[in-house]
Order: C-alpha cells, then structure tokens, then sequence
C-alpha cells in the first residue's frame, strides 16, 4: 500500500475523531489550516509517534490541534523564539496540560537539545516545523535526523502550488529522496479541504485565509533517511 491509499483508508476512521475532537478549537491567522493537521495526525498514527515537538506556535492553532486529537496519547513539546503576547496567551491557557511542555528559545538550538536528552532516547518522535521556515527549516529538519528515533518532520509553507518559483528551496526538498508528501497536491485536498471549512469558517479570518491559499500552505513531509523500514511501513514515494 502507497502512503496515498494508506491515508484515505485511515481517514475513514481518523476523520470523524478529528471532527468531533477539533470541532471547538478556533482558527487564527498564521495557523496551519485543519486539513494540514489532519495530514499530521495520520502521519503520526502511521508512525506510532508518542512525543511530538513543534516549532513556532503563535496563536496556537497546531498545538491546540495535536493536544486536542492525542489527548495524553503522546507528550507534545512546543518552542517559540518569541513571546508575542498571542503566544503567551496561547501558553497560560495550556499550561494545566501534564504532557505539554513550552520551550522558549531558537528551534534551530532548542530542537536538537531537546533530542538530545537521553530521557526521549526510547520515544518514536514526529517534528513539525512551522518557524523557522525555508532554508532554515531544511536545515533543520537534516539535524533532527541525526537521530534515529526521529521517524518524520513536516514542514510548514512549502506550497508548490501557487509560489514554487519565490522559494527555491521548495524545488530542493522536492527533490530529497526521504520527501514522501505534500498536503497541497490534488487528490489529499480532495480529501480534506472540507474539513477546512467545517472546523474553520467560524473564523472571522478564514475566508480571507482561503481565498489566499486555495490549496493550503502546503505542510511537507520528510521521512528519516536512517530509518530504512520507513519504506515498507508507508509504500512508494507519491509525487
Ligand atoms: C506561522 S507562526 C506558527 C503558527 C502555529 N504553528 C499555528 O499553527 O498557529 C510562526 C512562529 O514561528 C516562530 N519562529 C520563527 N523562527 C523561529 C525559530 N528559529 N525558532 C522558534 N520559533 C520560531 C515565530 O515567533 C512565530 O510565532
């Protein structure tokens, strides 16, 4: 089974939770879009991951999202380099949450040390990146695979769709061999924009939001290079 068909079979059950268990969460500008979510959920199923740790978080809306879906399923990490005042909001309401942790500081430093500490050494890890961005999060993404138990990384604002020629980078990851997904190309909006506009169109700012980005921001996924048995757990590479 491809990682296509893998996903639209686990949607059929991951879907209706999604719904029932996002359906009060809000959506805010500079969020990732629910369907994004929705791809990263399924990934992390796919994988069995039972830490998560984010990168940028702003308003909150991914980090809402994943305490929200994995309940204490998973232990969830999340960095800023800054504390906007969104942001330390975003903090002051989750911080009653046992298996959540905020780390202040650069991704690029905060991540890696974070892997680094022997207590996670046993623990099957996701990273989504959603700051910093571009090159920066490619970088990125190459030192969390220094560690085996990193199974992926999704990146966020990589869309191939409307503005490839404005980033390069986005050609470069397009061509790493461990880039397995993109939640902008057709056949997963087909699947998942509704969810969009279920979950989001309470949102005073979603429309402008859709209007902008008609296929999402696009949110990446890279695979662990060390992680050989990634092939056989999510299939073929789908362009
Ligand atoms: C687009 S917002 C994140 C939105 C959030 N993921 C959501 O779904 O609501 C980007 C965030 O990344 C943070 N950021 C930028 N560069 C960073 C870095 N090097 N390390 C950590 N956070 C960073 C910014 O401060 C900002 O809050």
């Amino acid at each position: 089974m491809d990682i296509r068909q893998n996903m639209i079979q686990l949607s059929t059950t991951i879907v209706p939770l999604y719904l029932q268990k996002c359906n009060k969460l809000q959506f805010f500008p500079s969020g990732i879009f629910f369907s994004e979510g929705l791809a990263f959920c399924i990934f992390a199923e796919i994988f069995n991951i039972d830490m998560i740790i984010e990168s940028g978080i702003r308003s909150g809306v991914s980090t809402n999202i994943l305490l929200s879906f994995f309940g204490n399923r998973i232990s969830l990490h999340s960095n800023d380099i800054n504390t906007f005042p969104e942001t330390s909001n975003t903090v002051k309401h989750l911080r009653s949450h046992e298996n959540w942790k905020f780390h202040v500081g650069d991704g690029m430093k905060v991540i890696p040390d974070i892997l680094a500490d022997p207590i996670y050494r046993d623990r099957k890890i996701a990273i989504l990146i959603d700051g910093p961005k571009y090159a920066d999060a490619l970088e990125l993404s190459k030192k969390c695979f220094n560690f085996n138990n990193v199974k992926f990384v999704a990146m966020h604002d990589m869309n191939t769709v409307n503005c490839p020629q404005e980033h390069p980078v986005i050609r470069d990851l397009q061509s790493w061999k461990n880039y397995l997904f993109n939640t902008d190309v057709k056949w997963f909006r087909d699947l998942a924009s509704d969810i969009d506009d279920k979950l989001a169109s309470k949102s005073p700012h979603w429309k402008r939001f859709k209007m902008k980005y008609p296929y999402g921001c696009g949110l990446a996924f890279v695979v662990n290079p060390l992680d050989l048995r990634w092939r056989y757990i999510t299939g073929n590479i789908i362009r």
